[in-house]
């Protein structure tokens, strides 16, 4: 496999960035469904992982929104993480059983 190659939406090897050698494998709940991520790797990292793009919808137009900057300056990506509005996806790193919403899905 050539490096920097994705498996299953996840870059697994880098030619620059340093491997990330991984936490161990977890759940998280996004919109309620579970997904497998990793312990410790930013919540949108987890989502792109599972084939997640879509992390809010714009407040007037209701256009699907994801994470862009992936710096924590944009805030495309933000989400409720365990009740707590308006939480930076690309910042939030993943614990286990997680709750994760995207806006204007929460019941
Ligand atoms: S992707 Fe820009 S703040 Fe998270």
């Amino acid at each position: 496999m050539a490096e920097g190659e994705r498996v299953s939406g996840r870059v697994e090897r880098h030619a620059v960035i340093e491997s990330f050698s991984g936490g161990r494998e977890v759940v998280i709940f996004v919109d309620g469904a579970p997904i497998a991520a990793r312990e410790g790797e930013p919540v949108a990292a987890a989502l792109y992982g599972a084939g997640i793009r879509v992390t809010r919808h714009a407040s007037k137009s209701g256009e699907p929104r994801g994470p862009f900057c992936m710096i924590g300056r944009c805030t495309e990506c933000c989400m409720t993480v365990d009740g707590a509005r308006n939480v930076r996806a690309c910042r939030a790193l993943v614990k286990e059983g997680m709750r994760v919403e995207t806006p204007g899905r929460e019941g």
